[in-house]
Parts: structure tokens; C-alpha cells; sequence
């Protein structure tokens, strides 16, 4: 049995060696880590998949703050759950769950992922949202917490403190 709880500062290597076994190496490397960089997560969206008898981490997802054409977007991931676990609604729980928790604060979330994943929680591609390159424009999708939230919203997607402080 696993259970959701925000992400602690103890917890940030265990989040970190999950993320390397399940991304592809160098994946720090990606154009979307550039956005990251010297930018405090969104800690209250940062969740962990804990398993409730080993306390081992089984998923997690991160959020941070980035802008589009200057306005404030939810960048979500990185989010993964382990190979032993995947397949059984993790992924889904800590996207749902954070996303609930965004509804507070935020009005629109981007991404960079596989549509027929991501789809299925509301995100879609987004024509005119730029990201840093190399990035697959198939892969850049968008969902609004709050009706009409990206009309007009369109631009280069850049770093928080890049574009007006924040
Ligand atoms: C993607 C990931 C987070 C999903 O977590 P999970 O707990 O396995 O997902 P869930 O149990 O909620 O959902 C499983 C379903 O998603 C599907 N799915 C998983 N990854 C998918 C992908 N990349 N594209 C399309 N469908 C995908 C599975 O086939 C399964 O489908 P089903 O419900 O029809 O059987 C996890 O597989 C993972 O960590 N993958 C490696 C890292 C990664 O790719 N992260 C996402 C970055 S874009």
C-alpha cells in the first residue's frame, strides 16, 4: 500500500535516484531542466508515492514555476513511478492529487510528455508555447485549471526570475 504526502528536504535524493533509473541518462541535460535551474520547486505540489510498511519511495512528481510570454504557468514533472510499481495507478494518483492542489493557486499547467499519457488527465497540445530547444512541439502540452485560462497565453516559455521577477 502506498500513500501520498508532500515531498520533504530529506527526501530529495531518494526523488533524484528514482528519476535517474527511470528517465534516459543525461536527462538533466534536457532544454526543460534549463527552465529549473536555480528555481525553487513548488514545494506545496511536490508529492511522494511512500510505501506505508518500507518507507521506500515508490513515485514522485515536482512542479515549478515558469512564465509563457511572461505569465505565470505551472511547469509539471518531473514524474515518475518505479518499475516495480508501475502499471498500478501511482502516476495517476500523484497526477490527480497535485493537480487538485494546484486548483488554489494556479490557472494553467504545461508539459512535456507523451499526449496518449497525458491526455487522459486533461492536457492536450498547445499551438504558439515555445520551448527552449531542442523541443518536440508534439510533446508540448497544456491544461487549464480554470476555464479560458490559456486564451491568449501563447510565447516563449522562460525561466521564473527570467521574465519580471517572481
Ligand atoms: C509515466 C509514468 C509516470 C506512469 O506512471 P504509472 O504509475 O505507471 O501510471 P498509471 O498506473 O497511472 O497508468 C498506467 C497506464 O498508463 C500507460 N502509460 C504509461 N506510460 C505511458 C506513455 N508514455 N504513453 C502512453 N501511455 C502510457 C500504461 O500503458 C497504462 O495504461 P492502461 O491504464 O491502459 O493499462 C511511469 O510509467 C514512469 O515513471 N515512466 C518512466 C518515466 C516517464 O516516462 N515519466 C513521464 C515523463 S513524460
Amino acid at each position: 500500500m502506498y500513500s501520498l504526502r508532500r515531498e520533504r528536504k530529506e527526501d530529495w535524493w531518494e526523488v533524484e535516484a528514482l528519476y535517474d533509473l527511470c528517465f534516459a541518462p543525461g536527462r538533466t541535460a534536457l532544454s526543460s531542466y534549463r527552465l529549473r535551474d536555480g528555481v525553487d520547486p513548488v514545494a506545496r505540489l511536490c508529492l511522494v508515492a511512500v510505501a506505508e510498511d518500507t518507507g521506500f519511495i515508490g513515485g514522485a512528481i515536482r512542479y515549478w514555476p515558469v512564465r509563457v510570454g511572461g505569465a505565470p504557468v505551472l511547469l509539471l514533472g518531473p514524474v515518475a513511478v518505479h518499475p516495480t510499481t508501475q502499471g498500478e495507478g501511482l502516476g495517476a494518483a500523484l497526477i490527480q492529487e497535485s493537480l487538485w492542489l494546484a486548483r488554489e493557486d494556479w490557472t494553467r499547467v504545461l508539459l512535456v510528455g507523451d499526449a496518449p499519457y497525458y491526455g487522459r488527465f486533461g492536457f492536450a497540445r498547445i499551438e504558439g508555447v515555445e520551448m527552449p530547444p531542442p523541443t518536440n512541439p508534439e510533446r508540448i502540452l497544456a491544461l487549464e485549471l480554470a476555464e479560458g485560462a490559456w486564451t491568449g497565453v501563447r510565447g516563449e516559455v522562460t525561466a521564473w526570475h527570467g521574465a519580471g521577477g517572481g
